[in-house]
């Protein structure tokens, strides 16, 4: 499974990067407008922090013509660009347009596996199921997920299924658990994956047994 970063944060990519587990990042309207930075050179700075990762940002025009220029446009900055594009009505045509050209996509603020056929017909490259924001209205955000990797699997579609809106590790378990292809993930919640007590109790046991025998490596 990939794993992505959710954030617009320049720093926290770099962070995120080091690991070098980084596939690539997902940015929105909101998470730009958070960094106080410019869109172009924040996506930009992105792209240099990930070369071979798949960095989405997204237009933010609502018809189709304008839709189409700022994609065309976004798309010209770099080649690890994906085109971010939400669930409308003049969206979808816009996939389709992108995907004719070549140009990858990322369908966004998707709910349902109705909302991910669509995208999926459209040639999306990548389809963002949203689960927290699902959860937080009181249902299940995870159960569209599990039902839109059936449907690309059953199919034959070639979208990739990108569980979106994650919250907390558990939400990662259940998309592994669900067979998703990506996990888009806030940068404070992949730290959180990292963490097991197990974990820091046998490296503490580990290593005050082994300086307690005065054992040197180098
Ligand atoms: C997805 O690409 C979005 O940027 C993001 O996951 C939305 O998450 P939120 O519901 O926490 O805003």
């Amino acid at each position: 499974m990939k794993l992505f970063v959710d954030t617009g944060d320049v720093e926290e990519v770099r962070r995120a990067a080091e690991w070098g587990i980084l596939d690539g990042v997902t940015t929105n309207p909101t998470l730009i407008a958070k960094s106080g930075k410019g869109f172009k050179e924040t996506v930009l700075k992105i792209c240099e922090l990930v070369p071979d990762g798949e960095i989405s940002a997204e237009v933010v025009a609502t018809d189709y013509d304008a839709m189409l220029k700022e994609a065309l446009e976004i798309s010209s900055w770099h080649k690890s660009i994906v085109v971010k594009v939400p669930l409308i009505e003049p969206g979808v045509r816009l996939v389709r347009t992108l995907t004719e050209k070549g140009i990858k996509t990322n369908v966004t603020l998707v709910f349902s596996v109705s909302q991910a056929l669509l995208a999926a017909k459209a040639g999306a490259t990548f389809i963002s199921n949203f689960v927290g924001r699902v959860d937080d209205i009181g249902n299940d955000g995870m159960d569209a997920v599990a039902d839109s990797v059936a449907m690309v699997a059953n199919y034959g579609f070639h979208s990739q299924i990108l569980v979106a809106s994650v919250r907390h590790p558990l939400h990662v378990v259940q998309a592994v658990n669900a067979g998703a292809h990506i996990a888009t993930v806030p940068f404070k919640i992949l730290q959180m994956l990292f963490k097991h007590p197990l974990t820091d109790a046998g490296l503490k046991r580990f290593l005050d047994d082994w300086n307690a025998a005065g054992l040197k490596i180098l």
